[in-house]
């Protein structure tokens, strides 16, 4: 609002004494100051979220990969001892497949066909508990049958067997957040 005019308004409506006046025009102008900076602020703000998605957003998986929930697996045709698979699913950015619910394991059964299939559970010794290839331990969901150090999926549930054994294997990833425009 023009400043000279609220100011003459209200001189109309109220006999105000010269130092009100000057206390009112200077918290006029406090508050335009602050309204202004906080328009600024969120106009800023906006920008800067509409920098991070320019577009409508999707969750994908690359080609040959299967989508399930938030992630994606990779089944081989080929077939690879333990280290080897997993060296193998780090060349293609992932790790060797890790299931995080009863769904998803439910799911790697379903698509792995007949084969067994390597995936990403290991221990250092049959006393050591098992873990993920990211080093944390497994919550023992399933239970994992024989005393050895690496783990493979089977059509009745999860075994382990030693690294030098040749099978199929799975790889799993989170889907990556693509972005139209970018
Ligand atoms: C796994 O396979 C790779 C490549 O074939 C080989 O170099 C490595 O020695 C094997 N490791 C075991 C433990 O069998």
């Amino acid at each position: 609002m023009d400043k000279k005019l609220q100011g003459k308004y209200l001189r109309i409506i109220s006999p105000v004494s010269p130092v009100k006046l000057y206390c009112s025009c200077i918290m006029n102008v406090v508050l335009t100051v602050a309204v202004i900076a906080l328009y600024v602020t969120l106009s800023v703000r906006k920008e800067k979220l509409a920098n991070v998605s320019p577009g409508p957003c999707y969750a994908t998986c690359p080609r040959d990969w299967i989508g399930f929930g938030s992630k994606c697996f990779y089944f081989s045709e080929d077939t690879r001892n333990w280290t080897s698979s997993q060296s193998s699913c780090i060349a293609r950015e992932a790790h060797l497949a890790l299931f995080e619910s009863l769904e998803e394991l439910s799911f790697l059964k379903r698509y792995k066909g007949d084969s067994d299939h390597w995936i990403g559970l290991h221990r250092e010794s049959p006393q050591h508990p098992w873990r993920w290839t990211d080093n944390t331990e497994y919550n023992s969901l399933v239970l994992i049958r024989g005393r050895r150090e690496h783990a493979y999926l089977t059509d009745t549930g999860i075994s382990s067997s030693r690294d030098y054994t040749y099978r199929k294997w799975i790889c799993s990833n989170h889907k990556a957040i693509l972005c139209k425009g970018q």
